[in-house]
């Protein structure tokens, strides 16, 4: 979507970038010049994952970071900063899910998911934060949302709430740092194809047919088209959009909207 070059001379870090649609914005940033740095859990996974993004010619470095851990996140944005002396671009894809009832969730299930989702978006950004405002040369933070943020996730009541965190820290770090042209976006995708949450947490993309069949386009969103969606919005393209949250579910969030009214 966006011209080659796009991104030439920058550096991005994308939390959760081995996989799903971490990957796919990866592989975008990678694709249109950007040097990435991909961090997650596995460190098979993040190796698999930097061959694969090496194709496209810049430099990909990989970290085996747990989000949660504070000073392994400052311990990596230092050595990103020696490497490169730069970041440019926050990707926060980073997330732990499951289902269960609410009732039964114990205090450490629901903590180890909060503490991944919301935490882990704080402390990247954060620590990416101080780095761009002592910098001065701004810059652009995405997050990843999910729609059940906004209308609720029966059977995922903690990394529901935890999304709904991240959507509000985005609002408020969109304002508070836009003094120093530092964009702060979220872009959140409805079902997406070839993702963790359709491939098992929701019981595999089989499951999905009827539900599909009630998203207004007929069908789950590409990890491409969310990757081409958030490039943009980490783009100078984006460049007056700042504290947003772009909705990419083919209409599905508002699918009961027409009502008796629109049939
Ligand atoms: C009930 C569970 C559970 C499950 C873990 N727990 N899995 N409880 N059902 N299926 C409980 C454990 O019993 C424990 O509580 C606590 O959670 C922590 O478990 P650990 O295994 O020690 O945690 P940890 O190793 O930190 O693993 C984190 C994880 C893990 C979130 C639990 O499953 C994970 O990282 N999954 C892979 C990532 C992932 O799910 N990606 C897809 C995200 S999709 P006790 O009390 O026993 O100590 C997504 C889309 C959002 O986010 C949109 C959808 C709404």
């Amino acid at each position: 979507m966006l011209p080659k070059g796009t991104f030439s001379g920058r550096v991005s870090v994308v939390t959760g970038g081995s996989s799903g649609i971490g990957e796919a914005i990866a592989t975008e940033l990678a694709r249109l010049g950007s040097d990435v740095a991909i961090v997650g859990r596995k460190q098979d996974q993040l190796d698999a994952a930097a061959t694969r993004l090496r194709e496209h010619g810049t430099q990909i470095t990989t970290h085996s970071v747990d989000v949660r851990d504070r000073e392994s996140v400052e311990a990596t944005v230092a050595d990103l900063l020696a490497r490169w002396g730069q970041i440019d671009h926050l990707v926060n894809s980073a997330a732990g899910n499951f289902q269960a009832k609410p009732e039964d969730l114990s205090p450490n299930a629901w903590s180890a998911v909060v503490r991944i989702v919301l935490d882990g978006t704080w402390n990247f950004t954060q620590v990416v934060g101080q780095h761009m405002i002592e910098r001065g040369a701004g810059g652009s933070i995405l997050s990843i949302g999910t729609t059940a943020a906004m209308i609720g996730g029966p059977s995922t009541v903690h990394s529901t709430s935890a999304k709904a965190g991240v959507i509000a820290l985005t609002k408020s770090l969109g304002v508070a740092w836009a003094e120093h042209n530092i964009r702060v976006n979220v872009m959140t995708p409805g079902p997406t194809e070839g993702t963790g949450a359709m491939t098992f947490l929701f019981g595999g993309e089989g499951q999905w047919d009827e539900q599909v069949q009630a998203i207004p386009l007929k069908r789950m969103l590409t990890r491409q088209e969310a990757a081409d969606a958030s490039v943009y919005l980490l783009s100078d393209y984006a460049s007056y959009i700042t504290g947003h949250n772009l909705v990419i579910d083919g209409g599905r969030s508002l699918g009961r909207a027409g009502g008796v009214f629109g049939g």
